[in-house]
């Protein structure tokens, strides 16, 4: 079984196992602070033990580094790291609002630039986008690619929760001149809608995020022809581990990267 295939079949699992629960009582049961440091959810828990379960299983090879359970070694002899965001979007999910989605990522080595393989899963439709590194990005099987002309209208994707007022600043530019801002709560998964061409920018640069909400979609929207810098504009990179946090920006084409980059006050 290649790689791809494993992290295909654990993201399917986790939609069989989570599809109904999300906007129920039972998928907000509390489990006290995860690896990851929020509160993991019992939506949470199901969809991290069923993609543990599996990877056991199926004896893969294997450490996992997961938002809820943390480390965990799955064998003696890994042959690399899979990095597991079971939910994302996990308010989302427990509010009931359709999109969240499974994020998981394969790396030879414990930094972002080393993941190879890439499955997010949107868990209220099922719809499963994948990426080989220089294999190209998909959806559902169909090659999918950014958004390479400008857009009838430009989508902005710009995360603000809990942002300081000294980032509010450095984007203000942006925020001003763009007319159709949105942030819908997942980041993998909007990562995933600007590979597919729907989103034009995603900017989250509040140094918030974790590696495991970023590795799956930095992969298949690079896969997709999109570009990923830091809060430098170089290209995007991070060691695995929860005490680093991510600020990036996404770009669907060269062009619109340009723009924003020029407005930005660094
Ligand atoms: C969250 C989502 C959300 C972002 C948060 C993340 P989680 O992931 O990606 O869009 O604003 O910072 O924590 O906690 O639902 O896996
Ligand atoms: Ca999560």
């Amino acid at each position: 079984m290649e790689i791809i295939e494993v992290l295909q079949e654990a993201s399917r699992l986790v939609y069989e196992n989570v599809k109904n629960l999300a906007g129920t009582e039972e998928a907000m049961g509390d489990f006290g602070r995860g690896a990851g440091g929020d509160i993991s959810r019992n939506i949470d828990i199901v969809a991290e033990k069923t993609v543990l379960d599996y990877l056991r299983k199926i004896q893969f090879d294997c450490e996992v580094l997961g938002e809820e359970c943390g480390k965990v070694e799955l064998s003696k002899n890994p042959k690399g790291i899979v990095v597991m965001d079971a939910i994302d979007g996990s308010t989302n999910a427990v509010r009931g609002i359709p999109f969240f989605c499974c994020s998981l990522a394969f790396a030879t080595e414990a930094k972002l630039s080393s993941v190879t393989d890439a499955v997010v899963t949107d868990l209220s439709t099922g719809d499963m986008y994948h990426a080989v590194k220089g294999k190209g990005a998909f959806m559902n099987g169909k090659k999918i690619h950014v958004n390479i002309k400008e857009p009838v209208y430009r989508i902005v994707c710009l995360n603000t929760s809990g942002i300081s007022p000294s980032t509010i600043k450095k984007i203000y530019p942006i925020i001003e001149g763009s007319n159709h801002i949105r942030h819908l709560g997942a980041n993998a998964l909007e990562l995933a809608l600007l590979a597919r061409g729907l989103i034009d920018v995603h900017i989250d640069f509040r140094d918030k995020l974790r590696i495991t909400d970023m590795a799956a979609g930095y992969l298949i929207a690079k896969e997709a022809g999109g570009y990923i810098l830091d809060q430098n504009k170089e290209p995007l990179e991070s060691e695995f581990g929860f005490d680093k946090k991510i600020s990036f920006i996404a770009a669907s084409n060269k062009k619109i990267l340009d723009d924003i980059l020029g407005k930005l006050q660094l």
